[in-house]
């Protein structure tokens, strides 16, 4: 959730900190602070609010008034779990003025080990669980930092990424992993670490990437890993695929309509190369399953949470209804507490964006335990859940920044259908009906940018309703999770009310709020259940809720029975879900747009949820 950069080498670090903790600012935005060391001492500066308040306080980027001839130091940008988001809240966190630290995670037993700090005459000036780690850094602290953090996480339950900086070894910063990530960048006599790849490729492409119970030692462009027992580690550096212009703006007023526009080469890149058209198949070698061992798969269980959940239940009807085995998706946070009955000729596939999600990354594990394939549909390269897996199929999306996902569904929709396909190929489908399915996933990049060349019509519809303040989105069939991630978008970025439901379920209770504050939007693309889910808008009229139906182009039934419309490409249903989808994010972002919202850091999210 928080985002983690730290600096070690020849050049001044608060640039380097600063232009990394603005690259993770997505990943949480209450509070941001620094500790640099200098001259001997340790250099403290934290701020309530967005790191432009942190840089203000440091004198800007570019000229940072007495610090600058710092070389090293940790930075951290904050999403509060412990304690509001306030000044004394806002790591680093320091202890004795000799040593500070910066952490993501949670410290379960932080208030066991607050009471034994105290008894040790430990002040605590936080309310966060973060302070009791430098504080318990600082009592086993005897000059070197490796062995006083090696020796502190023993005692700590629960998950961190951290980073620490000690007054008295000048260059040197110490960093571990458990449960949350840790990059380290490889430079030329310089490292710089961060908790996401977005802070480091600024700088580098050679990355290592800490695995659970990892510790490093990192002084200029030197790096010694170890576990926590002590012994040597080696971690094999990866290249990060990201370019650095993939994470900037690029002229567009927000990351989340740049991620909405570049969907069409998003698409394009997830499925390049992985399409088969003669033989109508989709090639997916990184699910690493022979058809034989494909064949006796007897059911997909799909886990995530937020938009990656909603994407599965579009995976789960699309394996039902092409390859004719069961689907079902769960939530991830659930999977294992409830004791699912899993086994080994289930595949389960965790899907997550960030490869981050604490959830998801727990249903993982919990998969592996029972007994059953696990593999990841993951986008960032190198993430936990990613490499946990150890089988699964990149999304290639490139980076997510926006804190509302966009590209990464339909990606992930993409690829689900890929896997509908391979499954059903290797089941009863034959090969002309899966040559043509190839067709519809190539399809998929056109049909989106139909949608986005309506970017001005949608924006002009948004107007109508940005004065509402609750909404339903209702859908069928494969429209049902369309339905639901239309619903998930407005509310995050625009903060109306928004609840998506079945069509048919609206009668069932949720009818009762319907009138004429608050609209419908109803998914109307033409095909099976449309005629269904007209007799739903009717009952909605009935109740003078206003309807926005998300029709076909040229479907005058669907547009004569609604009160506004947004058009969509002809298209199967199951394919159709990406550009009513695309849709429904234009919309979001136009209604979240005129409302003045922070579309890209709305209130109280974070990106990469690594928190129960
Ligand atoms: O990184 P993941 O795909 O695992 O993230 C899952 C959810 O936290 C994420 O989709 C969240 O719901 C987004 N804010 C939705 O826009």
């Amino acid at each position: 959730m928080c985002g983690i950069v730290g600096y070690s080498g020849l050049r001044p670090a608060v640039p380097v900190l600063l232009n990394g903790l603005k690259r993770l600012e997505y990943r949480g935005y209450d509070s941001a602070g620094v500790a640099l060391q200098v001259d001997g001492g340790l250099v403290v500066e934290k701020r309530e609010g967005k790191v432009a308040s942190l840089a203000k306080a440091l004198g800007g980027i570019e000229g940072s008034s007495g610090i600058e001839a710092s070389t090293c130091g940790i930075a951290h940008t904050r999403w509060a779990t412990h304690g509001p988001p306030t000044r004394a809240n806002a790591h680093p966190h320091v202890s004795s003025r000799r040593l500070a630290l910066v952490h993501n995670g949670i410290v379960e037993n932080h208030a066991a080990l607050r009471g034994k700090l105290r008894a040790a005459g430990y002040e605590f000036v936080s309310e966060t669980d973060t302070e009791v780690l430098v504080h318990l850094v600082d009592s086993n602290y005897a000059g070197n930092l490796l062995e006083a953090v090696t020796e502190a996480l023993h005692d700590v339950e629960g998950t961190y990424g951290i980073a620490c900086v000690a007054a008295d070894e000048p260059g040197v910063l110490v960093v571990a992993r458990r449960g949350s990530p840790i990059v380290i960048g490889l430079g030329e006599e310089e490292t710089v670490v961060a908790s996401d790849a977005a802070a480091i490729i600024k700088h580098t492409r050679q990355a290592v990437y800490l695995d659970d119970n990892d510790v490093a030692r990192i002084e200029g462009g030197e790096v010694e890993i170890r576990s926590l027992d002590a012994m040597p580690v080696t971690r094999a550096a990866a290249e990060i695929d990201w370019s650095d212009d993939a994470a900037e703006k690029g002229g567009y007023e927000h990351y989340m309509l740049k991620e909405i526009f570049e969907q069409p080469e998003a698409i394009r890149n997830t499925i390049r190369g992985r399409m088969d058209a003669d033989r109508g198949n989709a090639i997916l070698s990184g699910l690493n399953l022979a058809p034989r061992e494909l064949a006796e798969i007897r059911r997909l269980l799909i886990v995530g949470c937020g938009t990656s959940m909603n994407a599965g239940l579009v995976g789960e009807y699309a394996v039902e209804d092409f390859a004719g085995i069961p689907g079902e998706v769960e939530q991830a946070a659930d999977f294992r507490y409830r004791n699912p009955i899993v086994g080994s000729r289930d595949l389960v596939l965790a899907i997550s964006q960030s490869g981050e999600t604490a959830d998801t990354l727990a249903a993982v594990r919990e998969a592996k335990d029972k007994g059953a394939l696990v593999a990841g549909l993951v986008n960032v390269v190198g993430s936990t859940i990613a490499r946990e897996t150890g089988r699964g199929i990149y999304l290639h999306a490139g980076p997510e920044i926006s804190v509302a996902s966009t590209k990464a569904f339909t990606s992930q929709v993409s690829v689900l259908l890929m896997i509908a396909l391979k499954f059903a190929r290797g089941h009863r489908m034959s090969r002309e009906r899966g040559m043509e399915f190839v067709r519809e996933i190539e399809a998929l990049p056109g049909l989106v940018e139909r949608v986005l060349a309506r970017n001005d019509e949608i924006a002009a519809i948004a107007g109508r309703f940005v004065e509402f303040e609750h909404s339903f989105f209702i859908g069928r069939g494969y429209l049902y999770p369309v339905a639901l991630e239309g619903a998930l978008k407005l509310k995050e970025i625009s903060y109306i009310h928004a609840e998506g439901y079945h069509a048919a379920e609206l009668k069932h209770g949720p009818i009762a709020l319907l009138e004429k504050r608050v609209p419908v939007v109803a998914l109307l693309n033409d095909g099976p259940g449309k005629d269904k889910t007209l007799g739903n808008v009717a009952e909605c009229q009935a109740r003078s809720s206003p309807v926005l139906g998300i029709v076909t182009e040229g479907d005058e039934e669907a547009r004569r029975a609604v009160d506004g419309c947004i058009e969509v490409p002809p298209a199967p249903l199951h394919t159709a879900v990406v550009p009513a989808t695309v849709a429904l994010q234009l919309f979001a972002y136009h209604v979240a747009r005129l409302r003045g919202c922070a579309i890209d850091q709305p209130r109280n999210l974070a990106k990469s949820v690594t928190v129960e």
